[in-house]
């Protein structure tokens, strides 16, 4: 089959695919149809936290395949109940729900804003500020909360009750929670498709002060940031804050569909049975491969995960061709003096899978990518950020 032509042919236009198909996977290398090898820093977009062919991520999920692959939410199973457990300790939060995605988790996180407000406030304190810049999901509603205008053409009319203030400008959040009658913040901590910026520490602390001062919800977009990817199990951990709300997703699946949007004590009886629901939330397989991923995300791994981010910014800082390098833990990006495109294309040339974000090179790779593969990609990387344009030519 020509997989190539019949993707076009068959699969709804909405990717820019890279011209490879992807094969099969071992740890932090992937192999293309053809047997070319590659070192992935990609991560499918900060999905794969061990890796590929991950081995007791494979054993947790087939034992649990062997018992059951799923029952609906009317009844009770134990994987989903034992990683809400987990998920509420490790964040000293107290629910859980369950669904399949970012933009799902972000879903019911703006319905139990929403709902929490009504409840408290009344009907009209629905408005949610989001930041310019954010990146929040795909549906009408994770669009409408997204501050990209980009993504928002095509799709009008929207979903009401989003306003956006400028990153670290604490004065339009003022301004914003002056003029709306506001049922919460919400924000990514380091905005991933934004470009990897991190939030300033300073303003953070203003947010969320002024939620707390202000009777604000305080929700933070773990999605990207979240499962160990900046060094630190939450993203908002690296910046001493206490989110009501943490949406994430991605990592936490290891690869298999799972999101979770966990609630802190203020919401946590603000669903109510008959107000949110999935079909496939919570399934016990997804669950079962999640737990062996969070029982894995320990302080070792977390140390090394910031161990191996100081390496690759050491590495990069100063050197040809970079600008800069911004990020957190093993969510990076990189600045370039040749246009980022050419060099990603160059990069997969050369075996190395990297993605953009904005006019970024973003670095994602699995948390356990051991060092000396490590190296060897940043190496790659830095030569082809180095190279002039004369050399390009040649
Ligand atoms: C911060 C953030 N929120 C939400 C999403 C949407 O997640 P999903 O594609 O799983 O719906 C993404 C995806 O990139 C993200 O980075």
């Amino acid at each position: 089959m020509n997989i190539k032509k019949n993707d076009h042919r068959y699969i709804a236009n909405t990717y820019n695919r890279f011209p490879v198909v992807i094969k099969y996977g071992k740890g932090s290398f992937v192999y293309d149809e053809n047997g070319k090898e590659y070192i992935d820093l990609s991560g499918g977009i900060a999905v794969n936290t061990f890796g590929f062919a991950d081995q007791t991520w494979i054993d947790a999920i087939t034992n649990q395949l062997q018992q059951i692959q799923h029952t609906s939410n009317l009844y009770y199973t134990e994987p989903a109940v034992k990683l809400a457990e987990m998920l509420c300790k490790k964040t000293n939060m107290q629910k859980v729900f369950f669904s399949n995605s970012g933009a799902e988790a972000n879903e019911c996180a703006i319905k139990v804003a929403r709902k929490y407000a009504a409840d408290l406030k009344g009907k009209d304190y629905y408005t949610i500020i989001t930041l310019e810049n954010s990146f929040h999901g795909r549906t009408i509603t994770t669009l409408a909360a997204t501050g990209q205008s980009d993504f928002h053409q095509d799709f009008t009319p929207l979903t009401s009750g989003f306003v956006y203030a400028r990153a670290n400008n604490f004065s339009d959040i003022e301004k914003l929670a002056e003029q709306n009658q506001c049922a919460a913040i919400m924000l990514e901590v380091i905005q991933g498709e934004g470009g990897v910026n991190p939030l300033n520490q300073e303003y953070l602390h203003q947010v969320a002060d002024f939620c707390v001062n202000n009777n604000l919800l305080l929700i933070t977009d773990e999605v990207q940031t979240g499962n160990g990817r900046t060094g630190e199990l939450f993203g908002y951990m690296n910046f001493g804050l206490k989110p009501d709300i943490v949406t994430t997703a991605k990592g936490l699946g290891g690869g298999l569909p799972l999101g979770a949007t966990i609630l802190g004590e203020k919401v946590q009886n603000t669903l109510t049975p008959g107000t949110h629901g999935s079909t496939f939330g919570g399934n016990p397989v997804c669950c079962a491969g999640a737990i062996n991923i969070l029982q894995r995300i320990d302080d070792k791994l977390l140390t090394e995960v910031k161990h191996k981010s100081q390496f690759v910014i050491s590495s990069l800082h100063n050197s040809k061709g970079i600008k800069s390098v911004t990020g957190l833990g093993l969510m990076l990006g990189i600045e370039t003096e040749r246009n980022h495109n050419d060099v990603i294309r160059e990069c997969l040339e050369q075996g190395i899978l990297v993605i953009s974000a904005k006019n970024k090179v973003r670095l994602l790779p699995a948390l356990n990518i051991p060092q000396e593969v490590l190296g060897t990609a940043i190496n790659i990387i830095k030569n082809v950020c180095a190279k002039t344009d004369l050399e390009k030519m040649n």
